[in-house]
């Protein structure tokens, strides 16, 4: 009885494919899964900070970790990312889908190749990523996915349709697959942030200094870190009746109407 209460954070202790790795939200949670022991492979189009940051990881965590360069709207591209990580990590038991881009030029600016290309990054590479690693994810007691979704699914603006609309789209393909998956004892599940700093809101944060934070409850922009660790806790035992679920770690900016 003792030990089902006991803390399960680290476990299982297979290694976790993390999507945009080398930045942001995706660093935060090779971060907080690497503290807990999990071995990480940082993706990355930027191969230099993947490689940097996973050498940082594993000196500090004294985990395996592995940073590679790959565009994930390839596919090919992903395939052989899929067999480096096979060959480098001890086992695949986890996918954090974080790499992402954020278009601005609202409907006016919505061409056929930065339509095609964001729902490419958020959305299919989801799908390919399941499709590489489903044999892996199949063998690992307790394997689990996260999908970052926005709360862009949820509270509409004119700037970023493209973003908006794939992040909806990861809404639905989550609980989609969340189904299939389950038939084969993976979970998965989306994670929705609000404002988080990093390298893709700061420019916004800075324009609009104090804004943001009015209608959010907690009255602050949210740290990398407080995604990172929900993300570890989805991917985790604590979690193992969850699934088909969206989080939202958002300090209360959907739920408010402060004025
Ligand atoms: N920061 C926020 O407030 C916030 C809020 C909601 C959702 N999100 C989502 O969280 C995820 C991470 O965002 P972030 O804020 O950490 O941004 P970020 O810009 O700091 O990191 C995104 C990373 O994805 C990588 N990337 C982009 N396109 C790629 C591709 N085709 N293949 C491989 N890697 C690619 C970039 O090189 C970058 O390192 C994104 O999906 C974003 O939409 C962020």
């Amino acid at each position: 009885m003792k030990d089902i209460y006991q803390p399960s954070l680290g476990s299982p202790h297979s290694g976790v494919v993390i999507t945009g790795g080398a930045s942001g939200l995706g660093l935060a949670c090779a971060h907080a899964l690497a503290a807990v022991g999990r071995p990480v492979a940082l993706w990355d189009l930027n191969v230099e900070s993947a490689l940097t940051h996973a050498k940082h990881i594993a000196a500090t965590y004294g985990v395996v970790a592995l940073g590679l360069g790959v565009d994930v709207r390839k596919p090919e591209a992903i395939t052989a990312a899929a067999s480096a990580t096979r060959a480098a990590l001890p086992s695949v038991g986890g996918l954090v889908h974080c790499a992402g881009v954020v278009d601005q030029g609202s409907l006016e600016g919505i061409t056929i190749e930065n339509w095609n290309a964001g729902m490419d990054v958020h959305l299919r590479a989801i799908v390919l990523l399941l499709q590489a690693f489903m044999d892996d994810l199949r063998r690992q007691p307790g394997s689990a996915v996260v999908a970052m979704a926005s709360i862009n699914a949820t509270l509409g603006n004119a700037v970023n349709p493209i973003y908006s609309a794939a992040k909806g789209g990861v809404l639905s393909l989550v609980r989609s697959l969340a189904d299939r998956l389950a038939r084969e004892g993976i979970r998965i599940n989306s994670v929705s942030p609000g404002f988080i700093v990093t390298p893709m809101t700061q420019p916004a944060l800075s324009a609009l200094p104090g804004v943001f934070e009015k209608r959010i409850l907690l009255e602050r922009i949210g740290q990398p870190q407080e995604v990172g660790r929900v993300v570890r806790f989805l991917l985790s035992d604590e979690a193992s009746y969850i699934t088909a679920a969206e989080i939202i770690v958002d300090g209360g900016n959907v739920s408010s109407q402060r004025i």
